[in-house]
């Protein structure tokens, strides 16, 4: 494909972010567009879904993300209105800039409601990371994942179960391709970017030691509404978090969603300990950082899951099931649920040595990125010609 032309009437490629774990997804997409040969055009859109300082604008500027070109700021909102402002205020979008194809990655509403539009209006949509299912329809991610998938014209994938369950819901072999996680590109080109963690604590007012000791120290994320939002389940994980901490240091970087159902549930207490370092949403290099130092990682996050597995850092997922499986077959990860009894047990066994060391999956290797430019050109412009033969 190389010294091929871009054709002239061929428009951009909109790429879609929307929230967090949708920034390190893209990217190392937008880099590996810019460097391909020939170059391709693209247009960064933000839904505005997620906007705040801590969980939009540092992640931007750890990235190295270009400032978005177009942003439909929507803001939070229920999830039927938040997915109904992203669609009314992105389709003006389409026909304003004619795009080739609109890129969208990950499970987010962002990432649906773009699909939706796209799908309405006949232009082909791109999924990076297609075919993840928990088979667990509660999650509202799940439903994005699906309905996203079905949706999409080309699907690339990070692990080869995703093709089985692809195939499994009808979708023709010849749409997707793996290609491998892009997720870990962006991991892999910010290593030795990362913040140490001490470096985070001190910055944040926090004795640096608590992270320096010899026993080290355990990573904390919960913002899944099925642990979070109602206080029969949030008050046994914090309670279990809290004797866990006994054993090893906690640093836990607060959701939005999660600090306010603290104080709404009056479980503030339960976290108010010199061994629990509560951090707001941390910067991308900054989490990195602290991951890459962590003796084990307490979580019930889909990204954590793999950028665990790749640095080989313990993981225990606070949730029944992954989308993620490779995860666990292959990789540090762990699946405790909300259970006490085994986040307890998970926690004692890497604490004596006895954790998952797991292996880094096939194409997590820095490069799917460039995998998916090499592949989305071709495919874009076969099509462009087979149009207007
Ligand atoms: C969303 C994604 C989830 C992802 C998570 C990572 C969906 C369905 N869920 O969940 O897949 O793992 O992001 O963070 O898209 N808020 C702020 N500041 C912000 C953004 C949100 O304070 O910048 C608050 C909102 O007011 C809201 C809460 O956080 O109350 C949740 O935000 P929302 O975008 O609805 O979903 P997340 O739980 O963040």
């Amino acid at each position: 494909m190389h010294n091929e032309q871009w054709p002239t009437s061929l428009g951009p490629i909109i790429c879609v972010v929307g929230a967090r774990p949708n920034f390190m997804k893209m990217a190392p997409i937008l880099r590996a567009f810019r460097s391909h040969r020939p170059p391709l055009p693209t247009l960064l859109l933000h839904t505005g879904q997620h906007y705040d300082q801590d969980m939009n604008d540092r992640l931007f500027v750890d990235l190295r993300l270009p400032h978005p070109d177009v942003n439909l700021e929507v803001g939070s909102a229920t999830h039927a209105v938040q997915t109904a402002e992203v669609m009314r205020r992105f389709e003006p979008v389409l026909d304003a800039h004619k795009p080739s194809c609109v890129l969208v990655v990950g499970d987010v509403n962002s990432t649906l409601a773009c699909s939706l539009v796209c799908a309405k209006r006949g232009v082909p949509v791109v999924h990076v990371e297609a075919g993840l299912r928990s088979y667990d329809r509660a999650m509202p991610e799940e439903i994005n994942r699906v309905l996203t998938d079905q949706i999409a014209d080309r699907l690339y994938t990070t692990e080869r179960s995703a093709h089985a369950n692809l195939a499994r819901e009808g979708i023709a072999d010849e749409r997707i391709r793996f290609v491998g996680n892009v997720m870990i590109d962006s991991l892999l080109a910010n290593r030795e970017l990362a913040r140490p963690a001490a470096k985070t604590l001190q910055l944040a007012g926090f004795d640096p030691a608590i992270v320096d000791q010899a026993q080290g120290y355990g990573v904390v994320t919960l913002h899944r509404p099925s642990n979070v939002d109602q206080k029969e389940s949030l008050q046994p994980l914090l309670t279990v978090l809290r004797e866990v901490s006994e054993r090893l240091p906690l640093v836990f970087a607060l959701h939005p969603r999660t600090r306010a159902n603290v104080m709404r549930f009056g479980l503030g207490e339960l976290l108010d300990s010199e061994r629990v370092v509560l951090l707001p949403p941390q910067g991308y290099l900054e989490m990195l950082g602290l991951l890459m130092g962590a003796k084990l990682v307490l979580s019930d996050s889909g990204g954590l899951q793999e950028e665990t597995t790749a640095l080989g850092v313990p993981c225990l997922t606070m949730r029944e099931n992954t989308e993620r499986p490779i995860t666990v077959e292959q990789g540090t990860n762990t699946l405790v649920g909300a259970n006490s009894d085994a986040i307890r047990r998970g926690v004692d066994e890497i604490l004596s040595g006895a954790g998952k060391s797991g292996r880094v999956p096939e194409f997590w290797d820095g490069r799917a990125a460039e995998r998916i430019a090499a592949d989305l050109c071709q495919w874009l412009i076969t099509r462009h010609a087979r149009q207007h033969s």
